[in-house]
């Protein structure tokens, strides 16, 4: 029994999850039934309801993402014990106190407009001039280029604005990363050899930061940093989680939602109605939520939902799960109260990007709703094996 039905957008979303993991569309799906909260053997508490959910999420005094199971244990261990504080501890607070201006809807949308508003434009000339497009790869490079921005990397030149090796370059750095934490879903124990691989990345993607921190203009996200009082190992991780938590999920979005505008014919509806994007690119964050899952581990004993949790045990909330339950893509679906924005997660760990993410969703979706006409998928290709659900080709044209 399938709660939605299988239309050509599910079917397309359920095996882009396979082919990531081939568990994941199970367990997202039979997930189902772990409302409000349910023990599975062997993969611990599992939780579908967004209610749920942002309850445990918002109860800092009994989970947290620190212990087995949570990403914080991931990153202690690449990243050094200093991660237990900044985390989730009392320098978090500290931390989000201070970081809270980095974003906000308006500067995110200047920073896109900035950064990729040009290279976006040369996607509406490509497809006005029968081109094909790939946006997967478009995505990977605009998130890449907008990563590169953030921590001051100093690439492409001027001679070749329009290079977008680089740019793919960052994108794969994060990527591979992120990679190392494949493993994770039975245990977040990383094995020394992994570890080590991660910290070299780490050491690579950093390499420029501490000059940045020390002499960058106020007006840029490193200087910034600084005249907020950041010190520079904090802005290194902050770097680091940017890249990482920044790249992977927004790709994934921007090509998931072209797709489903596409799948379920809305793309139609938007063309007439472009005062519709907000609520494009809300149904898209909500329909793909490119973090299926988010891990936390219980810190001391609890009563949820009529369960008692006991400290040390692993909770895994379904949020792919809760937020698919009311239906597919929809553009004529209101603002859904009790999921509110799930996809970002709740709480003090609330994606910290995420004006970001929608400026870079809503400029994708401007360039090719520019071009005034309909689009056709020409390629589709699933990402394999790959931490966040994604397609790794999505050949768009107009038709
Ligand atoms: C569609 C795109 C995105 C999605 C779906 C997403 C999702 C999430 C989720 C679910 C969390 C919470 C994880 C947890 O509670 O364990 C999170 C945290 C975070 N995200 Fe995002 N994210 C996206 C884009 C971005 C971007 C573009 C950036 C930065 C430019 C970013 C930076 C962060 C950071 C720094 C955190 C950690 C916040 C903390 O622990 O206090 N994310 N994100």
């Amino acid at each position: 029994m399938i709660v939605v039905a299988l239309t050509p957008a599910r079917r397309h979303e359920l095996r882009l999850l396979a082919a990531s993991r081939p568990a994941l569309p199970v367990l997202l799906t039979l997930g189902r039934f772990a409302r409000p909260i349910r023990r599975m053997p062997g993969l611990g508490w599992l939780v579908a309801d967004p209610v749920t959910a942002r309850l445990i999420l918002n109860d800092g005094e009994h989970f947290t993402l620190l212990g087995e199971g949570g990403v914080g244990h991931l990153w202690a261990q690449v990243l050094g014990d200093w991660v237990y504080d900044a985390f989730d501890g009392a320098g978090h607070h500290a931390l989000r106190t201070k970081a809270r201006e980095l974003f906000t809807e308006d500067n995110a949308a200047e920073l896109v407009a900035r950064v990729a508003g040009p290279r976006l434009r040369r996607c509406t000339e490509a497809l006005d001039a029968g081109e094909t497009v790939d946006v997967a790869d478009l995505g990977r490079v605009i998130v890449g280029r907008i990563v590169a921005d953030l921590l001051g990397l100093r690439i492409g030149t001027a001679d070749s604005p329009d290079d977008d090796a680089p740019y793919r370059a960052v994108f794969n750095t994060g990527e591979e990363l992120a990679a190392l934490a494949l493993g994770s879903t039975a245990s977040t124990h990383l094995p020394d050899a992994t570890v080590a691989a991660a910290k070299a990345i780490v050491a690579r993607m950093t390499g420029g930061v501490a000059e940045a921190w020390r002499t960058a203009p106020p007006d840029t996200l490193l200087g910034r940093c600084r005249e907020l009082g950041l010190g520079l190992r904090e802005t290194e991780g902050l770097a680091v989680l940017l890249t990482v938590a920044g790249t992977e999920t927004a790709a994934s979005a921007m090509a998931r939602t072209v797709a489903l505008l596409h799948d379920t014919g809305e793309q139609h509806r938007l063309r007439a109605e472009p005062d519709r994007i907000a609520d494009a690119v809300r149904e898209g964050l909500r329909v793909t939520t490119p973090a299926p899952v988010i891990g936390r581990s219980v810190r001391a004993d609890v009563d949820v939902a009529g369960r008692r949790l006991r400290a040390g045990e692993r909770v895994m909330m379904l949020t792919w799960t809760a937020n698919n339950a009311p239906g597919g893509f929809d553009l004529a679906r209101p603002y859904l109260p009790e999921n509110r924005q799930l996809w970002f997660g709740a709480g003090r760990h609330l994606c910290l990007g995420a004006p970001v993410a929608r400026a870079e969703l809503t400029a994708l979706l401007r360039a090719i709703l520019a071009t005034g006409r309909p689009w056709k998928i020409v390629e589709r290709r699933y990402g394999r094996r790959v931490l966040i659900p994604t397609y790794h080709t999505l050949g768009i044209a107009l038709a």
